[in-house]
């Protein structure tokens, strides 16, 4: 049976434009990109799109601080969030920007229909004001001392030490992080969205099966302390919309950025011809979705529906909450070394055992997850390869050579098939309602139970003889139909190993709409040659993308509270003897070519008077590689190999940097006369 269509439109949260995407943000995208995917398997119309957060102070400093326009920066950093969202194929049918022309209209638009219908007040209030940079302060952007404990150097808003919070105001030597001034209390006038308007249409909202059961119990604490008027305005200096009919008067950035879901599917119905209000009509009987993580709850769940429901449009048929990503169980950190971006992630490891990790932890509720590098590897090494792909690996040699490829025109064990395709139902349902772990947990369940099959009817023994082929052709039929189906289950999941394992089967598992079509067996078919389907994860490879964050991490000299410090500190004493373990040898650069699908990366071949070693360097962004033939540069001759995604690294050359490639990358090279494997001491 086969229901209608549905018409489902989905969001993830808006990366901000002024950071690299990280395994944290990734969790988050994973997910959505496995529901979506597994909308369009089923055969629905599921569109998904995002777009970058590009407006606020953060973004508005960080361009001045190099020296940039703000619509310079968020270009570049949003042509590496698509990068690494292509290269974890995370399939938005658009990616935009809230700095964007539909998006100008739509908050305009929307403020409008607010402030026609009363829901907008105007009221003067004091801020701290940094006198020397003429502009109001965030929270973040104020430091001082802890009324409460004394502490030093706490933030604006609360102490880390004694965990008290407080207004800005209420620090004593309170200073601005941008300038160093002490802010002084300045009065503007702000435009307030009168929230307690909504409260009935949003307690009905929250009451109707949106939201996860906890979100739920957090709303009603929410609705208990009373709905706060919201500040959506912020005063010049600003990066964002300038409210019509003001001067200096800008949208804060949280009251664009989710009117950025409406305006990324606005851009994408103008070229795909897809019906706009259909979806976001206030009648409209599309499904809307947004995933979202807990720390912005509030945002999506009162301020969006009530701005939505002020406005004439539809409001949105659930928000999907989930928690954070811990590293080692512990909190993602810069200063543990933990802050994993993509980037360093693909550099080292394919995009689908993170997306298969990642849905093997997964549930509906708003729990962390933990990303633990040793079980990460287990894991996926013993489900993916041990039991998936070594179903395939066991049946396919026999089918490719004694049967040119062709599939029995039966299966011997219909009722093994039959076991498979009842559970069906039950894995859809699991993806359907976002517990994908439960649907990992099944479908590996059922991959034992192909293998034990395989062990039990040995076509390796039947192979042995020549008056058994049919039989061999038949059982090794039944063994890659039960990997089909287990495959088919985890399209959604790891598209790329679906992929080659259509291509081998020639038979679509993640195109069109394969989960409906997953109970027919696949007989009497010629399937294609077996080739390696997905490799073992190298526990170095793993090792080597942690070591790469920690070196990364401790080059961003960024502390926590997003200020600089002038100079990145100087790392903890060592003795010479431990300086002389580092054997530094002078190299003269043979050969230098760009690593197809890594976006830092070259790669270099490096004589050591004798001696020719590969490595792979992060310099991409700075060094045209033709340039770097003939030069004389220094290397670390005596460091462990180091497993890549594209080869192994052999050794490192030495460059300097500041906090990000954007600060510039460059090579140390030793004086004129300088000859290859000359010790550098
Ligand atoms: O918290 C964040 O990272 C925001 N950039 C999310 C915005 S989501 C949406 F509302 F735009
Ligand atoms: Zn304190």
């Amino acid at each position: 049976m086969t229901c209608a269509p549905r018409k489902i439109l989905v969001t993830s949260a808006l990366p901000y434009a002024n950071g690299p995407i990280h395994l944290g943000h990734l969790v988050e995208y994973i997910q959505t990109d496995i529901w979506v995917r597994f909308q369009r398997l089923k055969g629905h119309a599921a569109y998904y799109v995002c777009a970058e957060d590009t407006h606020g102070t953060p973004i508005m400093l960080k361009a001045r601080e190099e020296g940039i326009t703000p619509e310079a920066l968020i270009e570049r950093i949003g042509a590496e969030h698509d990068r690494d969202f292509a290269d974890f194929n995370i399939t938005f049918d658009n990616y935009y920007t809230t700095h964007s022309d539909e998006n100008r209209y739509f908050s305009e638009f929307i403020f409008q229909q607010l402030q026609s219908k009363g829901h907008i007040e105007e009221r003067t209030i004091t801020q701290a004001y940094d006198p020397v940079e003429e502009m109001f302060l965030p929270d973040r952007f104020i430091r001082g001392t802890c009324p409460r404990c004394a502490a030093e150097d706490q933030n604006g808003d609360n102490c880390e030490v004694c965990g008290a919070t407080y207004a800005p105001t209420d620090l004593s030597d309170a200073v601005s992080v941008i300038s160093g001034a002490a802010p002084v209390p300045r009065e503007s006038e702000h435009y307030f969205v009168r929230l307690a308007d909504f409260e009935a249409m949003l307690r009905d909202w929250t009451g109707s099966g949106r939201l996860q059961p906890e979100v739920v119990n957090k709303l009603n604490e929410w609705f208990e302390i009373g709905l706060q008027d919201w500040d959506i305005s912020r005063d010049a200096p600003y990066f964002g919309f300038e409210i019509p009919g003001t001067t200096g008067k800008y949208f804060y950035v949280w009251l664009d950025a989710p009117i950025g879901y409406i305006a990324s599917f606005r851009h994408f119905c103008n070229s795909s011809g897809v019906d706009f209000d259909a979806f976001w009509a206030a009648d409209a009987a599309a499904e809307l979705y947004h995933f979202v993580g807990k720390d912005i709850l509030y945002f999506h769940t009162l301020f969006w529906p009530a701005m939505l429901h002020g406005a004439g449009f539809r409001t949105p048929t659930a928000v999907f909450t989930h928690g954070f990503l811990t590293i080692n169980g512990q909190k993602m950190s810069k200063s543990r070394g933990t802050f994993i971006t993509a980037r360093t992630y693909l550099e080292h490891l394919d995009p689908d055992y993170l997306r298969y990790y990642f849905a093997a932890k997964l549930n509906n509720r708003v729990e962390d997850i933990d990303f633990n590098v040793e079980d990460f590897v287990t894991r996926v090494n013993a489900d993916l390869v041990g039991k998936v792909v070594n179903i395939a690996s066991r049946c396919a040699g026999f089918i490719e050579k004694g049967f040119d490829g062709w599939l029995s025109a039966e299966l011997p064990d219909p009722a093994l098939a039959q076991k498979f395709s009842d559970q069906h139902g039950v894995i859809c349902g699991y993806f359907e309602n976002r517990e994908f772990s439960r649907a990992i947990r099944d479908i590996m369940a059922l991959a034992d139970i192909a293998n034990q099959y395989i062990n039990d009817v040995k076509p390796w023994v039947i192979a042995k003889d020549q008056s058994r082929a049919d039989e061999l052709q038949a059982v090794c039929t039944q063994g890659l139909n039960l990997f089909r189906m287990l495959v088919t289950w985890l399209a959604p999941v790891v598209p790329q190993l679906a992929d080659r394992s259509a291509e081998f089967l020639r038979h679509p598992l993640a195109t069109g709409s394969a989960l409906n079509q997953l109970t027919k067996p696949l007989i009497d078919h010629q399937i294609g040659p077996f080739s390696r389907l997905l490799d073992r994860i190298a526990a170095e490879a793993a090792n080597a993308m942690m070591e790469d964050t920690q070196l990364m991490n401790q080059n961003d000299s960024a502390d926590p509270s997003g200020r600089h410090l002038d100079g990145e500190p100087i790392s903890p004493q060592i003795t010479i003897d431990e300086f002389a373990k580092v054997d530094l040898r002078v190299v003269c650069v043979k050969a230098a070519e760009a690593v197809a699908g890594a976006d830092r990366l070259l790669k270099l071949t490096l004589d050591l008077g004798g001696e020719v070693r590969e490595v792979f360097a992060g310099i991409k962004s700075a060094y045209d590689p033709a340039a770097l033939v003939g030069r004389h540069v220094v290397m670390v001759a005596n460091l462990a190999p180091r497993k890549m995604r594209f080869g192994v690294s052999n050794g490192m050359i030495l460059a300097a940097s500041g906090t990000d490639d954007a600060g510039g990358i460059f090579l140390l090279a030793p004086d004129e006369g300088a000859e290859p494997g000359m010790r550098v001491r």
